[in-house]
């Protein structure tokens, strides 16, 4: 006869006594899921891994340090069997059953009377698997569903209204295997997307076809400003019930005008999430074979947004203080004013053999890097044809590794 089959059951433990018998390498593994869920862990074993112990020390578990003893199960709903001596093992085993205390054992699946299940959670969805002897099986059968709720490729809509509402998503630089893990499942579980001409524009080429993408860049704005007039899309579509993803390229909060769109959905009472992205600033320069920051050579890197000139009024960067800095320097949006940048920084002071990196279109397959200094960026950048977006880094870090002109 065909063994029965086991009966799954999620068990809520908050408050209820877990008892756990052996502090080793079972024990570290199952502890975190035990303490998530809130039970009161009693841990019973002579000696236990340094990771258990900072559990215990963190004071999520309690533990008598000493062999298991019978009576060990009194008021536990549920134990856990894996000392590594088998005679306790089933002894333990034996006042389970007569205690009826369902346990677990590591030694023995067969002599147990529950069997823990390979589990993950992703999406709000907790994921636990069984299949029968093969706990390999079962961790690979967990990954791929957890994988692909995480990812949004395995598809589960929500049946039972959920939150609607605004997910401002940092899609990174623009590589579609840049962006979050979170970003990916929202943009899969989105109604509408509005995005921006940076960012991972290959994605929404997956996106099912009742999803409407619509091109940030192209919202007319007739009497609006083009962020007004982004902003009451969000807000028009959210209040229509629309699960709405507004992607931007790299991180929203990173001259991304993403507090902007925050404020003006919190003006309306609209929920917003934010899901940070890599930003173009660190990760353009990381693709391109530069460190930002190399020990002995640079222990700062500044962040700068070069859109207006130095010597514009509107400009609130102080060029001079930056001039001083030794460290490195990492401009966006600055192809068109960087010879006047270069300038001003030569004049406060900066060398000009400092060596400079530009890096256009940075993760995408166009990218390419320009190597030039200080003094010659600008007629670099000029013959060079560099066009927008552009991450223009200068420092020493920009001549050290494998793609620096050094090398
Ligand atoms: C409006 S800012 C937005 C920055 C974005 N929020 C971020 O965190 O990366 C746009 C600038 O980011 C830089 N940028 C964004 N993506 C880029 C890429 N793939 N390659 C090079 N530069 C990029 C360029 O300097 C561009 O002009």
């Amino acid at each position: 006869m065909a063994e029965p089959l086991p009966y799954p059951v999620g068990l809520r433990l908050a408050g209820r006594r877990v008892v756990v018998l052996g502090g080793g390498q079972v024990a570290q593994r199952r502890l975190p899921g035990l303490v998530a869920a809130g039970a009161d862990v009693l841990l019973v074993s002579p000696s236990v891994t340094p990771s258990v112990e900072a559990m215990v020390t963190a004071g999520e578990v309690r533990w008598e340090r000493r062999r298991y003893r019978e009576g060990d199960l009194d008021g536990a709903w549920y134990a856990l069997i894996s000392t590594d001596d088998a005679d306790a093992n089933a002894a333990a085993s034996a006042e389970a059953e007569a205690r009826r205390v369902w346990a677990v054992r590591s030694d023995d699946a067969a002599a147990a009377t529950a069997w823990t299940p390979a589990t993950g959670r992703a999406a709000g969805v907790t994921v636990a698997v069984l299949t029968g002897q093969d706990p390999r099986r079962s961790a690979a059968v967990r990954d791929a569903v957890v994988e692909g709720l995480r990812d949004g490729t395995l598809a589960a809509p929500y049946h039972r209204a959920r939150a609607k509402g605004v997910a401002l998503v940092g899609g990174g630089p623009g590589d579609p295997d840049l962006i979050t893990v979170r970003g990916r499942r929202l943009l899969a579980e989105a109604d509408v997307v509005i995005a921006d001409r940076l960012g991972p524009r290959d994605l929404l080429d997956e996106l099912p076809p009742h999803v409407e993408v619509i091109d940030a860049a192209k919202i007319p704005y007739g009497r609006f400003m083009a962020q007004e007039a982004i902003n009451n899309a969000l807000i028009e579509h959210a209040k229509a019930g629309k699960a709405v993803v507004r992607l931007k390229g790299g991180d929203p909060f990173v001259f991304g005008r993403g507090m902007e769109e925050v404020q003006a959905l919190a003006e309306h009472g609209i929920p917003c999430t934010v899901v940070p992205g890599i930003s173009s600033s660190i990760s353009v320069p990381a693709a391109a074979g530069i460190s930002v920051t190399h020990r002995g050579l640079a222990q700062e890197f500044t962040v700068v947004s070069g859109h207006v000139a130095p010597d514009d009024p509107r400009s609130r960067v102080d060029w001079a203080a930056l001039a001083r800095l030794t460290g490195t320097l990492v401009l966006l949006m600055s192809v068109e004013n960087i010879p006047a940048i270069a300038d001003t920084l030569i004049g406060h002071g900066r060398p000009a053999g400092t060596p400079v990196a530009v890096v256009q279109e940075g993760t995408t397959a166009a990218q390419r890097r320009v190597d030039a200094t200080l003094a010659t960026v600008g007629e670099r950048v000029r013959t060079e044809g560099i066009r927008p977006p552009a991450v223009i880094v200068i420092g020493e870090v920009t001549a050290v590794g494998p793609a620096g002109p050094n090398s």
